[in-house]
C-alpha cells in the first residue's frame, strides 16, 4: 500500500510512518521543515514538504495513496481549524480512488475523568474544555465512512517512548531541577501506550477491513502518575524526588491543557485486541523508566 502520514516529524507521526515503512509499505511523510527529514529518510520514509495551512501543496501526493494518516497537530490558536481542514483535504485528496482508509488521531482525554472503572469506545464522552471540539471532529470523520473510504478514529493514551511527549517533562524537570514535576497529588492514573505499540495498531488498523470505528490505544499498565514520576526521577538521578504543582497553578502557567494532566483515567482497548489482534508489547512506563530516560536524553537536540 502507499501511505501518506501528516505530522511525520512528530512524536506519534514519526513512529507511525516508520512502522508503515517497516511493514513494507511505500510511506510518504508530510514535513514542514526540511531540516527534520534525516530521521524519516533513515526510516525509509519519503519526506514531502508542506503544511496544514496549504493542503494544495500535498493534495496530489496524498491522492496517490490508499492509506491516509493524520497525526499532525498545530499548537496555535488555529489548531482546530487546521485539524478539520487537514482531515477534509485528506478525505478529498483521493476521492476517485476506491479502497482507501483514513486514520485520524484523537485521544483518550475525550472520555474525561473516568474514575477507576474501565471505559471503552461505547462510553459517553466528557472532554475537558480545551478538547471540547474533539468529539465533533471524530464524529465527522466517522460519518465519512463508506463509498470506498474507510474511516477510523484512533484514541491513544499518553504516548511514552522516544522523545517522550508528556512524559518528557518528568525527565526534564528531574534532570534539570532535581525533582520530577507533576500536576496535583499524582494519585491519578493516566491511560498510557508506548509509541511503538501505538504505531503497530495504526498499521494493523490500515491493513484490516475495519471502517467507521473508534479504536482506543492503551496498554494495561495501571501505575499512578506519582509512581511514574518517581520512576522517572530515579532514572534521571534525582533519587525519586517529585515536586507537586497545584492544578490551579499549573493552569495559570500552562493554560487549560494542564487539567488534562490531572485527569484520572482507566481506558480499555479490548476492541483493538479483539478486532485487530493487537497486543501491546511494552510493560509500562515504570518498568521501562531507565531506558526511556536514555531514549529521551538521546533524542534531545545537541546542547539542549
Ligand atoms: N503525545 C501524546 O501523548 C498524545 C496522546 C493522545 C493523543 N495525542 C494526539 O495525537 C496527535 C499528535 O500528537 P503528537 O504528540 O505526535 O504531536 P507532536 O509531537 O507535537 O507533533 C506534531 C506534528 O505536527 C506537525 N505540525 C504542527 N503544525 C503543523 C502545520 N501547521 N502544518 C503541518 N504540520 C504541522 C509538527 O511538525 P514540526 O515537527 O515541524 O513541528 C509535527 O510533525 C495530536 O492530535 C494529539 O492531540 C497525542
Amino acid at each position: 500500500m502507499r501511505v501518506f502520514v501528516t505530522g511525520a516529524t512528530g512524536h506519534i507521526g514519526s513512529a507511525v510512518a516508520a512502522a508503515f515503512a517497516r511493514a513494507g509499505h511505500e510511506t510518504i511523510g508530510l514535513v514542514r521543515d526540511l531540516r527534520k527529514t534525516a530521521p524519516l529518510e533513515a526510516a525509509e520514509v519519503v519526506p514531502v514538504l508542506g503544511t496544514m495551512e496549504e493542503p494544495d501543496a500535498w493534495r496530489e501526493v496524498a491522492g496517490r495513496c490508499s492509506v491516509l494518516v493524520h497525526c499532525a497537530v498545530d499548537s496555535s490558536d488555529r489548531s482546530w481549524d487546521l485539524h478539520r481542514a487537514a482531515l477534509g483535504a485528506l478525505r478529498d485528496a483521493a476521492r476517485d480512488r476506491t479502497d482507501r482508509v483514513l486514520l485520524a488521531t484523537s485521544g483518550v482525554w475525550v472520555y474525561g475523568d473516568t474514575g477507576e472503572a474501565a471505559v471503552d469506545e461505547s462510553t459517553p464522552l466528557d472532554p475537558p474544555t480545551f478538547s471540547a471540539p474533539r468529539p465533533a471532529v471524530d464524529a465527522a470523520v466517522l460519518s465519512w465512512n463508506g463509498a470506498g473510504l474507510r474511516t477510523l478514529v484512533i484514541r491513544p493514551g499518553c504516548v511514552y517512548g522516544g522523545g517522550g511527549s508528556l512524559t518528557a517533562a518528568w525527565f526534564e524537570s528531574a534532570a534539570r531541577d532535581g525533582a520530577a514535576r507533576i500536576v496535583g497529588d499524582g494519585e491519578n492514573r493516566w491511560a498510557m501506550v508506548h509509541r511503538d505499540d501505538l504505531a503497530d495498531l495504526y498499521v494493523r488498523a490500515a491493513e484490516s477491513g475495519l471502517g467507521g470505528e473508534v479504536l482506543n490505544a492503551t496498554d494495561r499498565s495501571r501505575a499512578t502518575v506519582l509512581d511514574c514520576a518517581r520512576a522517572a526521577s530515579r532514572a534521571a538521578g534525582a533519587e525519586g524526588r517529585v515536586e507537586h504543582v497545584p492544578v490551579e497553578q499549573a493552569v495559570a502557567a500552562m493554560g487549560p491543557f494542564a487539567t488534562g494532566l490531572a485527569l484520572n483515567q482507566h481506558v480499555a482497548s479490548w476492541k483493538a485486541v479483539r478486532r485487530l489482534g493487537w497486543t501491546p508489547r511494552h510493560a509500562g512506563f515504570v518498568d521501562e523508566a531507565p531506558r526511556l530516560f536514555a531514549a529521551w536524553r538521546a533524542s534531545r537536540p545537541e546542547g539542549a
